[in-house]
């Protein structure tokens, strides 16, 4: 495990929250701010320790920089954290005082990070944020999740027709049916994809008796035999072991850093033959929803974020063809090139 003088060096800062009446502890993380004002989710889980959710948000405000540069944004990369325990979520009362505790910790920043929903933090935790401060994105009604899953979908198409397949008829593993898994397993579903579920929380198996979907056990997800798995839930998944153990030939999903060790494993991942589309562009749908302004007459934002991120992965795929890179690396490279050129 990396230590916090370790982290902060990856980073433009690194900030430290603690309030003792209701026993927040939190953490923000701001990356790089060269293509404007961070922005970047926060997340709700448990950590083993201050400096691993401290680890996690580093990483994760490096993919928002990488995100919204890839993507065109005027933004640069934060996230948050937020841990919690036994005692949070047991009680809502107290989770609720965290949240606001949270939002008045986001104030003292002076409105230079603003966040919105991402891992266990849904519409509903955002608007108990909002109590307090405006800094927070992605409210109740707000389409966060399903534009996500828009996005999500239309890369797999884009993935499997680089295969020389189509959707349509295909089977694909979704891992985690939250906010984004949920509507993007129901998108799939219409659009004639044989979908298959896997989510440890009871939402899993009550979506697959609805949709009449296979449910998968979580032990099993990255050794079924499908033709793209689409990991909706957390990161670090992809290492060694489990690119070996693989049986599919597209990943592409809306789990923020999916990869162990980055570029190595989206190499192991070309080895096994595995087209890995990287998730900071597959997973923009959000970002683009909640920070661009999208305007176009009559049609809904989510078909006009899903445009964006369609048009972004086209791209990737291209300059990958012809630089002979990975399509990880070509998104890597497109990302630094724009936020060492922050005008583009
Ligand atoms: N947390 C999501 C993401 O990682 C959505 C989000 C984007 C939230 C931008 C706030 C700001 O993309």
């Amino acid at each position: 495990m990396a230590d916090l003088s370790e982290i902060a060096g990856r980073l433009e800062g690194l900030h430290l929250f603690q309030d003792r009446t209701c026993g927040l502890q939190a953490v923000i993380a701001v990356h790089d701010t060269r293509r404007g004002p961070p922005r970047g989710g926060t997340r709700l889980r448990t950590y083993e320790s201050l400096a691993e959710a401290a680890d996690d948000a580093s990483r994760l405000a490096q993919g928002m920089s990488y995100k919204f540069a890839v993507h065109g944004l005027p933004y640069g990369g934060g996230k948050g954290v937020i841990l919690q325990d036994e005692a949070g979520a047991k009680d809502r009362g107290l989770l609720e005082e965290r949240l606001r505790a949270y939002g008045r910790c986001l104030e003292r920043l002076g409105g230079h990070f603003a966040t919105g929903p991402d891992y266990g933090v849904t519409s509903r935790e955002v608007d108990v944020i909002r109590e307090v401060t405006t800094l927070a994105i992605g409210e109740h009604g707000s389409q966060a999740g399903p534009a996500t899953a828009a996005g999500v979908r239309t890369c797999l198409e884009a993935g499997f027709r680089q295969l020389g397949l189509e959707l349509t008829g295909r089977s694909v593993l979704v891992q985690g049916v939250g906010t984004v898994g949920g509507p993007l397993a129901r998108q799939l579903t219409e659009r004639g994809v044989r979908v298959l579920v896997s989510d440890p929380a009871p939402a899993g198996a009550a979506l697959a008796s609805e949709l009449g979907l296979q449910l998968v056990s979580p032990d099993d997800v990255f050794t079924t035999p499908v033709d793209a798995l689409a990991p909706c839930a957390t990161g670090e998944l992809f290492d060694s072991a489990t690119i070996d153990g693989l049986q599919c030939r597209l990943v592409a999903g809306a789990a923020n850093d999916q990869l162990v060790g980055a570029g190595r494993a989206a190499d192991l991942l070309a080895a096994r033959g595995v087209l890995y589309l990287p998730d900071f562009v597959v997973n923009g749908g959000a970002a683009v929803l909640l920070t661009a302004r999208l305007e176009s007459g009559s049609e809904p934002e989510v078909v006009l974020a899903e445009r964006r991120i369609k048009a972004t992965i086209q791209a990737v795929l291209a300059r990958a063809e012809r630089d002979s890179r990975t399509p990880y690396q070509a998104a890597v490279d497109l990302a630094e090139e724009r936020l060492g050129a922050p005008g583009q």
